[in-house]
């Protein structure tokens, strides 16, 4: 079953589909702008901890869901020097940020290539990757049931799926606090620092049709995973969670 990821209600496919393909290949060039923006900053400290968690070592085969401009790619290319990582993305345009800083050096001489995948039907053959990173990706796909499967299905015996995404405060005052920010701050503040209200509509919209921290783990059980964990950041607004695909 598909689903509007701004509601959470039952929808076609294509209507999530094609926004996220028009507001990210729009906002591409200045999405890190808009990252930084919308977390105040704290989407580094997030993205560290998902570092820490990330269970990759030097000889692993890593699969970038939803790389973006290539933030996770270039945080385990320089904290876990990995055998390689395929940098993948629905958004040509966000790749093509993610090319212009692997240029630059980004990756620190570890072997990355970038294709253009929708996570619901990867193109790669079954047990091809230690590791599937993802980051804020999931909330983004209509049919989770099926993007997870596929990452599944992907990943070796044994290997992991490590998904850092918003999520739910488990305190009711720092949910409430944090509700509000995202309902009625965030669209407001978001436009008008990088012009692009719609964008930040979105971002609220889907952070709270997503479901909470047991929810996803629900989500990548039913997926096969096993040996489901997580760990909250910032008082739960973000989580990181770790998957194993059983032996
Ligand atoms: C919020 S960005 C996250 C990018 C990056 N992971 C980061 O941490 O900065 C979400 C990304 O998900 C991608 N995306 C959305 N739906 C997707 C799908 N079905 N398959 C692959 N990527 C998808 C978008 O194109 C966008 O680049």
């Amino acid at each position: 079953m598909s689903i509007d990821t701004a509601t959470g209600e039952e929808a076609p496919a294509e209507l999530s589909s094609e926004r996220v393909k028009s507001i990210f290949s729009q906002i591409a060039r200045k999405y890190e702008r808009f990252n930084a923006v919308s977390s105040f900053g704290a989407y580094r400290l997030w993205l560290s901890g998902m570092m820490r968690q990330a269970p990759i070592s030097a000889a692993d085969e890593v699969l970038d869901i939803a790389g973006g401009t290539g933030d996770v790619t270039f945080a385990v290319a320089r904290a876990k020097r990995p055998a390689h990582i395929q940098c993948t993305d629905l958004v040509p345009e966000m790749l093509d940020v993610a090319r212009m800083h692997h240029e630059a050096g980004a990756a620190n001489g570890v072997p990355v290539d970038f294709e253009v995948v929708d996570a619901q039907d990867i193109p790669y053959p079954d047990a091809s990757f230690d590791v599937v990173t993802m980051a804020y990706g999931i909330r983004n796909m209509p049919d989770r049931p099926r993007a997870l499967s596929e990452m599944h299905r992907v990943l070796r015996p044994g290997g992991a799926l490590v998904c850092l995404e918003f999520s739910t405060p488990p305190n009711r005052a720092w949910r409430a606090l944090y509700g509000f920010y995202l309902k009625h701050l965030i669209p407001f503040w978001g436009g008008l620092i990088t012009g692009d209200k719609d964008g930040f509509v979105y971002l609220a919209k889907s952070i709270r049709a997503f479901p909470d921290q047991q929810g996803l783990a629900a989500l990548m059980e039913e997926a096969g995973f096993r040996d489901v964990t997580w760990k909250n950041y910032t008082g739960g607004i973000a989580a990181v969670h770790v998957a194993r695909k059983p032996e």
